[in-house]
């Protein structure tokens, strides 16, 4: 069951929610889908996976200018932090039924995965480094500057 520790909507430019994928049970087991006009809201351009994680790790640390993602447990769980530089929520996601989306300015941090966890992302854009915010300060003035 993925939960959040806050109804707080984080992300001021587009909120983080989670959503409930489509999914298709039968004996042989279950599919869930994602789609881009249904399910992301925004074109899927590239997929990426988090796998074979080092014990304690933790990933992200930094926050997208105009990338758009769903998080998917695909397998185990991990915590998703999500800070927009003036609300933070955390959310845990430990079922591959339901995926986090982070939008544009928020400050995400990914912790406490459990051993073997994988995690898939579904993102907006191609990899682009210049999108990236590094350097919290950077993100925080910028996301001030917005407010
Ligand atoms: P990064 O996005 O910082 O990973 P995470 O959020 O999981 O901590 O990326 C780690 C490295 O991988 C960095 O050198 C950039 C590279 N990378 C790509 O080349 N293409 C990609 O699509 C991604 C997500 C990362």
């Amino acid at each position: 069951m993925a939960a959040s520790t806050t109804e707080t909507p984080v992300g001021r430019v587009k909120p983080s929610r989670l959503i409930d994928l489509e999914q298709h049970k039968d004996e042989r087991g279950c599919i869930s889908v994602a789609e881009s006009q249904w399910t992301a809201g925004f074109p899927i351009r590239r997929v990426y996976f988090l796998h074979d994680l080092t014990d304690g790790t933790s990933r992200g640390g930094h926050a997208h200018r105009e990338l758009e993602q769903l998080f998917i447990a695909a397998h185990g769980g991990f915590t998703i932090h999500v800070d927009d530089g003036h609300q933070r929520a955390e959310y845990r996601l430990d079922t591959p039924g339901t995926a986090l989306y982070v939008g544009p300015m928020v400050w995400r941090d990914l912790r406490d995965f459990t051993p073997g966890g994988v995690c898939l992302v579904l993102a907006s854009h191609h990899y682009d480094e210049a999108d990236y915010y590094r350097e919290y300060e950077d993100f925080l003035r910028d996301s001030r500057r917005h407010a």
